[in-house]
Order: structure tokens, then C-alpha cells, then sequence
């Protein structure tokens, strides 16, 4: 008998590589109030996912009708879904098949804790699938083609669980294009470190969370956005935000979660903050890929 699975299984509903497990699911479990900012804002950005169509060819039966229909996909796979402690119900419940891929095996039951009442009463049906699906993300596409596509909150813990920065940057670079043709989407971290944002009465401050729209491929310190509209260099962005997050030179070097180039040029962006633990923030990252029909 192979015991190495078991062993894995143990580890990942422990820590899941520094990225998830029991620890986790501790922490989530009591920082939601702390957190209903940033949930919110993350439900704001599901929600406009759905105004995307999924479009896939059709061929209709008569040839002179053969022509391409969009068709909208009700079917959702979510990676990294865990409990779903940051995840919107009302957003789940528009969807009538929801595939959730996580290596943490306590997260399933978690989940329906979470969101199970509400979906069973609407009929949706929930599979749950222990796998570690970045590293097999062409066999989970295939096995879902029509489905939309939410890395929740995953991507940015990528470097942690490799433990490998370069080889995490790599990885993620080529991301968008094995998922190119597909409707997908990410929350993830961009980078997280000490903050002097403070807590008043239980509620943790928050700036307000900012559009970026990135203008092309340069490297970090040529790269130029749109900033809340306004044109400037990727790096003043960067550190405009981060500044309101709370960083400062004195209190130490935020971690860069080396997802800057997950996102196609062009995409709508939005930067959010998320108030982790006391002291200590994360500027997270999120928005919608639309496929373009060939
Ligand atoms: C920060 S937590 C995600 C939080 C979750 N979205 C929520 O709202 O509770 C990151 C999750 O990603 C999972 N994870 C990390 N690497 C993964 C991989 N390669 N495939 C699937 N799940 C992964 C971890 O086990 C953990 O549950």
C-alpha cells in the first residue's frame, strides 16, 4: 500500500502548504466581520462575471442556419474554493452545476457548513474534488468545457506552496494561455506586508478599492496603467495603493506574490484591501478574462 496519499492528505488539511488547511479555516472562521469589506467587494466582482457570455460554436442542424450562437454556461468550477469563507452564496446560486477543486480534503465538508443549505434548497448541485488542480488545470478544463472558471484566491499562494518564487512566476505567466477561449476569472493576491491601518471598535480601516486597467507587457518599472482612469507608471500605482494599505518604509518590505502578469493587457482590474491580521494587509487582485470567438 502506497501511504504517501494519505500522508499528503494529512499535510493539506493541516496547512495545505502554507496556503490553506485547519489553520485557515481557524483564522477565516473568526475574522468575518474584519473581513465583510473585502468579501463584499469580492461578491461585487463575481457578480459582474455573469454579464459575460460563455460563447462556444454551435452548429445548428440546418446548414443554412450554421452560424455561431453565444450560449450562456451555467456550470462553474472553482479552484481553491476551500470553505468558501470568502465567497458570495447569492453569487453561487446562479449556477446550476458548481465543480470545486481544492488538495485541502477538509474543505468539502466546510463548504456545505458554509454554503450548502442555500444551494440545496435551489437544486444546485455541488461536486467536490481533492486535487491539486494548477498542476493538472488542462485535465480540469477538459473535463469542464463549458464551464466558467473562478481561481479563488489561490494563484498568489502559489509561490508559497512551491516555496520557489521563479519557478511559481513562470507557472503563473503561462496561465492565461492555456486557459485562452475560456471564460475565467481570479482573486488573488498581488502582495501582502505590515500595515498601520488600524481597527476602531472591531471594524478594520479600508481604503477604497481602485480600477487598474494594465497598458502593455513592460516590466514592472516600465509597465504603464490606467489608474482609477488616470494614466501613470505601474510602479506609481503600485505604491500609491500600497500607501494606502498602510505600507511604509519603516515598518518593512511588502512580499510580492509574483501574480502581476496573471491577467491578459486590457483586462478590468480592480485592487482591493484585505485586512488578514492585525497589522498586516494584502492587496488583492481581481477580475474577468472575456474569450474572443475565432
Ligand atoms: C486562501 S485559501 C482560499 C480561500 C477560499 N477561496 C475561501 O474563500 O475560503 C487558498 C486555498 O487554495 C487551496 N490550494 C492551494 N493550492 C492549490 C492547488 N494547487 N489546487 C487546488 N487547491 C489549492 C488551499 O488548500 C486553500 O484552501
Amino acid at each position: 500500500m502506497n501511504a504517501l496519499p494519505f500522508f499528503q492528505n494529512i499535510k493539506n488539511a493541516l496547512t495545505a502548504g502554507g496556503t490553506g488547511g485547519l489553520t485557515w479555516h481557524l483564522h477565516a472562521s473568526l475574522s468575518q466581520k474584519k473581513w465583510q469589506f473585502t468579501r463584499d467587494e469580492i461578491h461585487k466582482e463575481l457578480m459582474k462575471g455573469l454579464k459575460i457570455t460563455a460563447p462556444q460554436k454551435i452548429q445548428l442542424s440546418k446548414p443554412e442556419q450554421s452560424q455561431v450562437e453565444t450560449i450562456k454556461s451555467k456550470e462553474l468550477v472553482l479552484i481553491g474554493a476551500s470553505a468558501g469563507w470568502m465567497m458570495s452564496t447569492p453569487w453561487l446560486e446562479e449556477f446550476s452545476l458548481i465543480n470545486a477543486y481544492d488538495i485541502d480534503p477538509l474543505s468539502s465538508v466546510l463548504f456545505h457548513i458554509n454554503h450548502g443549505k442555500a444551494l440545496k434548497r435551489k437544486g444546485i448541485k455541488v461536486k467536490f474534488h481533492t486535487l491539486d488542480a494548477i498542476h493538472h488545470l488542462d485535465q480540469v478544463l477538459s473535463s469542464h468545457p463549458n464551464a466558467y472558471i473562478w481561481f479563488d484566491n489561490v494563484l498568489g499562494q502559489h509561490r508559497i506552496r512551491l516555496r520557489n518564487a521563479d519557478l511559481a512566476n513562470a507557472q503563473l505567466k503561462i496561465i492565461q494561455l492555456r486557459l485562452k477561449g475560456r471564460v475565467w476569472g481570479s482573486v488573488h493576491d498581488l502582495y501582502s506586508g505590515p500595515s498601520t491601518l488600524k481597527e476602531h471598535l472591531g471594524v478594520q480601516e479600508y481604503p477604497k478599492s481602485v480600477s487598474v486597467v494594465r497598458l502593455d507587457n513592460n516590466t514592472e518599472n516600465q509597465a504603464r496603467v490606467l489608474y482609477n482612469s488616470q494614466e501613470m507608471g505601474l510602479e506609481k500605482g503600485r505604491q500609491t495603493f500600497l500607501k494606502e494599505l498602510g505600507a511604509s518604509r519603516a515598518n518593512g518590505a511588502w512580499l510580492d506574490h509574483e501574480t502581476s502578469n496573471l491577467f491578459p493587457v486590457k483586462t478590468q482590474l480592480t485592487w482591493t484591501g484585505w485586512a488578514f491580521k492585525p497589522g498586516y494587509y494584502h492587496c488583492l487582485e481581481m477580475g474577468w478574462v472575456t474569450p474572443t470567438l475565432k
